[in-house]
C-alpha cells in the first residue's frame, strides 16, 4: 500500500510490538525513515528484526546493543540472508529502521530519543506516533495511587513529553521549498508545478493512540478510561495550538489482537476468551494490528493535509452501539 510517505521522517513510540510495530513496518515499506522507540533493546532488535521481514528474527544479533547502545539501525545486524525479501534486504533500506532506547516516561529519554531520529531527516521530524501505551484492568475500589501513576505516566506524560521533544524539529525553520521528494533518492522533475504547491506537501502530524474506552466508558478499568479520555482532550486541544504547522490527530482502536490484549483477556479472569470479546462487536471480530495500522499511515499520509483535531473510531462499530 502506498501512502506517499516516502521520504518523511516517522518516530513512533510503543514500535516494539502490536499497533505500533505494525504502523512502523507500514510506514517503513512505504519508503520512510522510521525510529522506533521502546524502553528494552533486546525487544527493539527483535522488533527490527520483525519489521525488516527476517525469516527467523532471534538469530539476528546488533553489535553493542546488549552492552548498552542507546540506538542502532537494522543494518547494523540484519544480514541480506535473514531477509524473506531480497528488496527489503538493501543495505539503504534497512539504514532507514531504526531502534531508540528510551522511556516515554522520562523527559530526558525524549529529547534524546527526538535528537536521534531527527539526525534521519536533516534536523527534522515530520510524523510523531505515540503508541506506547499500557493497559490496567481495576475497579475503583481497588485503584492504588501508584496504580494512577503508572497508567497516567505512560499513556498520558508520556504522549505529552514526546509532543514538546519532537515539536521543535517538526516546525517548519528554513524549509519553505522542501517538497516530499527533492531531497536523496527523489525525482524533482516528475513532480508537476500544481503537485509542487500542494498544502500537503510541507506536512507535519502527530497521531496519538487513544482507545474506544477513552470516548465511551469500559467495564472495569476506570484510570485507563480516564488516561485515554485525556489523550482524546490532549490531542484536540494541541490541533488547535499547533496550527497551522502540525496537524494533530488521535485513532481510538477497539480491541486490537496484540500483546496488550491478551493482558486484557488474562485480567479479565473468568474464563472470558477472545471470542467472548469477538462477539461485542458488530463485525464479529477484533481488529488484526495491521488494519490499525493502516488508518495511522492514511491519517498522516501528506494526501490527507485538512484533518486535524479529529477522533478517529477503529472499532469494528463498537461505538457505534447507541
Ligand atoms: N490492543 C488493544 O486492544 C488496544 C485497544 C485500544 C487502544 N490500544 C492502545 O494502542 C496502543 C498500543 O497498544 P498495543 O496493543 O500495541 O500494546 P503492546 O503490544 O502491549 O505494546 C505496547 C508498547 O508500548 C511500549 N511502552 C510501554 N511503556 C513504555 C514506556 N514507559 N516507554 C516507552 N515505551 C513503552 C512497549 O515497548 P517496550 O515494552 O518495548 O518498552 C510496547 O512497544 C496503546 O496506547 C494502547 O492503549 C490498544
Amino acid at each position: 500500500m502506498e501512502y506517499g510517505c516516502n521520504d518523511r521522517v516517522v518516530l513512533i513510540t510503543g514500535g516494539t510490538s502490536g499497533i505500533g510495530l505494525a504502523a512502523a513496518r507500514a510506514f517503513w515499506l512505504d519508503g520512510a525513515s522510521v525510529s522506533i522507540v521502546g524502553r528494552d533493546r533486546v525487544r527493539g532488535m527483535k522488533a527490527l528484526a520483525a519489521i525488516a521481514g527476517c525469516k527467523d528474527p532471534e538469530r539476528v544479533v546488533f553489535p553493542g546493543a546488549k552492552e548498552g547502545k542507546e540506538t542502532f539501525t537494522a543494518a547494523e545486524g540484519i544480514k541480506e540472508e535473514n531477509c524473506s525479501d531480497p528488496d527489503f534486504a538493501e543495505n539503504s533500506a534497512l539504514e532507514r529502521l531504526r531502534f531508540i532506547r528510551a522511556d516515554v516516561t522520562k523527559q530526558a529519554d525524549c529529547r534524546m530519543a527526538a535528537v536521534i531520529a531527527a539526525h534521519y531527516g536533516k534536523e527534522r521530524i515530520h510524523i510523531l506516533v505515540n503508541s506506547a501505551g499500557l493497559y490496567q484492568e481495576k475497579r475503583i475500589e481497588q485503584v492504588t495511587a501508584a496504580d494512577y501513576n503508572r497508567i497516567m505516566d505512560v499513556n498520558v506524560k508520556g504522549t505529552l513529553l514526546m509532543i514538546q521533544a519532537c515539536q521543535p524539529y517538526m516546525l517548519p525553520h528554513g524549509e519553505e521549498a522542501e517538497i516530499p521528494g527533492s531531497g536523496s533518492g527523489g525525482n524533482l522533475s516528475e513532480e508537476t508545478e500544481a503537485a509542487k504547491t500542494l498544502p500537503g506537501k510541507k506536512d507535519r502530524c502527530i497521531i496519538n493512540i487513544a482507545s474506544d474506552a477513552g470516548i465511551g466508558g469500559n467495564y472495569g478499568c476506570p484510570v485507563y478510561c480516564a488516561s485515554k479520555g485525556a489523550v482524546v482532550s490532549l490531542t484536540r486541544a494541541l490541533a488547535l495550538d499547533m496550527s497551522p504547522d502540525i496537524r494533530v490527530n488521535c485513532i481510538c482502536p477497539g480491541d486490537v489482537d496484540t500483546p496488550l490484549m491478551e493482558a486484557q483477556l488474562k485480567a479479565a479472569g473468568d474464563g472470558y476468551t477472545k471470542e467472548d470479546m469477538a462477539a461485542e462487536y458488530p463485525l464479529g471480530r477484533v481488529a488484526l494490528p495491521e488494519e490499525v495500522a493502516h488508518v495511522i499511515c492514511s491519517v498522516a499520509s501528506p494526501a490527507n493535509s485538512f484533518m486535524t483535531g479529529a477522533v478517529v473510531p477503529v472499532d469494528g462499530g463498537l461505538t457505534a452501539i447507541g
